[in-house]
């Protein structure tokens, strides 16, 4: 499939998707935000991907929604066809692993895509922030839900009620980003990270995420039954056998389920 406001292309198991509206840094319009879907929507068929990278370009990540598409917008067309709930969410409920690649600003809805992803690794240029507040509006796109579970209250308080933005160094510390990388570097980590993962079992990378994920949903008894259940129910894949055969036996694993 063409894409007009991504590229997408494939570097062995690992699927790249680059936001590519250079002309508005990336903002996040409804066409983007679609054909974001639907490229996740086709990684997530591709049984030759077992991660994804979400990436943009080195001077933003996103710089958030289309603020000249979202200015005319009303109370009942955005409640009936909730953009939000029909494009945007198919980053979180994206079921392979995805990592975000950050570089330049990742902002508004930028951020929160980005939050939607499992880990996001940083360049050093990166900033993040949810400056909704300065236009006469707050964060929609779970900025004020995902951003305090990373963050925690205060920060996360302190960025949506100043809509200041923040470093990737301050990002770090606060643990919105897994790692931080010289400008270099960055896609070659990012890369890197992305291969080391889909170089697993597929369907434990999967099982893991989901299993993390569900640590936000649930309380600590519940969440830690339900890792067990799932780590027991690996027991029934070739790939536990093969994974703890090749260490028994000093070689590298070849899962079979990738
Ligand atoms: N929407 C639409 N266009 C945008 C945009 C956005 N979010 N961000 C940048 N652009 C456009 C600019 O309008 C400009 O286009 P023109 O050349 O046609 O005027 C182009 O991108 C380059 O931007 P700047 O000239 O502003 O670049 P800069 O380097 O001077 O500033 C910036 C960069 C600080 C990121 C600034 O562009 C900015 O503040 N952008 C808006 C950030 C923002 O408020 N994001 C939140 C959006 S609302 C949201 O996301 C809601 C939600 O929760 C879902």
């Amino acid at each position: 499939m063409g894409y007009k406001t991504i590229q997408y292309k494939t570097e062995g198991r690992v699927g790249v998707i680059t936001l590519n509206r250079p002309e508005a840094l990336n903002a996040l319009c409804d066409e983007l935000t679609t054909e974001l879907a639907a490229a996740l929507a086709a990684c997530e068929a591709d049984d030759g991907i077992g991660c994804v990278v979400l990436t943009g370009s080195k001077k933003a990540f996103a710089a958030g929604a289309d603020i000249k598409e979202l200015q005319s917008r009303d109370m009942v067309g955005l409640y009936n066809k909730d953009p939000f709930a029909e494009t945007w969410e198919a980053v979180a409920r994206f079921r392979k692993p995805i990592i975000a690649g950050v570089s330049g600003y990742a902002l508004g809805g930028g951020c929160e895509i980005a939050m939607m992803c499992d880990f996001i690794i940083a360049s050093e240029s990166a900033k993040f922030g949810q400056p909704e507040i300065n236009l006469g509006v707050m964060p929609g796109a779970g900025g004020t839900q995902r951003l305090p579970r990373a963050i925690g209250k205060a920060k996360a308080m302190d960025m949506c009620l100043t809509g200041r933005m923040m470093d990737a160094e301050e990002a770090e510390r606060a643990g919105l980003v897994s790692r931080v990388v010289p400008a270099d570097d960055f896609m070659d980590v990012v890369m890197e990270a992305a291969e080391s993962i889909a170089a697993k079992s597929l369907p434990v990378a999967m099982m893991t995420k989901e299993t993390v994920n569900r640590s936000f949903e649930i309380g600590l008894t519940e969440g830690v039954r339900f890792e067990r259940r799932v780590f027991m129910s690996q027991f029934a894949l070739e790939d536990q056998k093969e994974g703890m055969a090749a260490f028994a036996e000093k070689r590298a694993a070849h899962f079979k389920h990738r």
